[in-house]
């Protein structure tokens, strides 16, 4: 048993391209404890959405070990990973991912849903989480109903409604303005501390990094910098 959250060791991730192979991730190791809140930053291609995708189980690795809430995902069937996903992990996509048929309210309905609560708590939890982030009122709007924030902010309900242990997002304020992008965190944030929600956020921001516990700073699949502190000298 393990006092970190999240372990990984020697993880490397490689994708094809026609013949040649492109290594992504090359041999990567590192822990995150419970609770804690971290940035992950680095240049367009550097593996930042890999990393989260293989630390969700949505894929796989090459070779090294990957371990949430020790829950060793690299000995999981695929079944298993995304069993373990839907109870664990809280995902909020670069793109958001709302599903376009469903209202807001339906779509933070889902998590509930998948991991089969009872009918009267989906309701209660998902019409509190749609208040919790702004969008009371909003409950019967589609997603091309609202601005990009608002579908932001079903985005985030919909990935915490369920209360997991750990919440990934990756650069989800790529399409808002600074300001929005700011506000988005902070809600996300203070939403994650109140749960003592363990958080990765992948971000090209320094202010928003800033906020994090701790920066993890990529350069080409590599882990450059790990910087435990108040990141108030962060150069890129
Ligand atoms: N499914 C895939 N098949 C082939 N190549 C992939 C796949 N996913 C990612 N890659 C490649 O792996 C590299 C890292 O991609 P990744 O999406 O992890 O980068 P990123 O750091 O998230 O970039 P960005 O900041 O632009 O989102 C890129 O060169 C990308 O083309
Ligand atoms: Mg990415």
């Amino acid at each position: 048993m393990s006092d970190h959250f999240i372990t990984l060791e020697q993880v490397s991730k490689s994708y094809n391209a026609g013949s040649t192979s492109h290594q992504v991730l090359g041999d990567l190791s590192l822990n995150v404890a419970k609770g804690e809140q971290v940035a992950i930053l680095g240049h367009s291609g550097c593996g930042k959405s890999t990393l989260l995708n293989l630390i969700s189980g949505i894929d796989y690795v090459d070779s090294g070990v990957i371990s949430v809430a020790n829950t060793n995902l690299t000995t999981l069937s695929e079944k298993e990973r995304t069993l373990f996903r839907r109870q664990h992990i809280g995902f909020i996509f670069q793109s958001f991912n709302l599903i376009q048929t469903l209202t807001a309210l339906e779509n933070i309905q889902l998590p509930l849903q998948l991991n089969r609560y009872p009918a009267t708590e989906i309701e209660a939890r998902a019409k509190s989480m749609l208040t919790r982030v702004g969008l009371n009122g909003r409950d019967n709007a589609f997603p091309d109903q609202l601005s990009g924030g608002e579908q932001q902010r079903v985005a985030i309900a919909r990935a915490m409604v369920h209360s997991p242990a750990l919440v990934l997002a990756d650069e989800h304020t790529g399409n808002l303005d600074a300001d929005t992008g700011r506000e988005m965190i902070e809600l996300f944030s203070e939403l994650a501390k109140s749960e003592s929600q363990t958080v990765l956020i992948v971000t090209h921001s320094l202010a928003i990094a800033k906020t994090a516990d701790r920066v993890l700073r990529f350069l080409d699949g590599k882990l450059i910098a790990d910087d435990n502190l108040d990141a108030t000298d962060l150069a890129w």
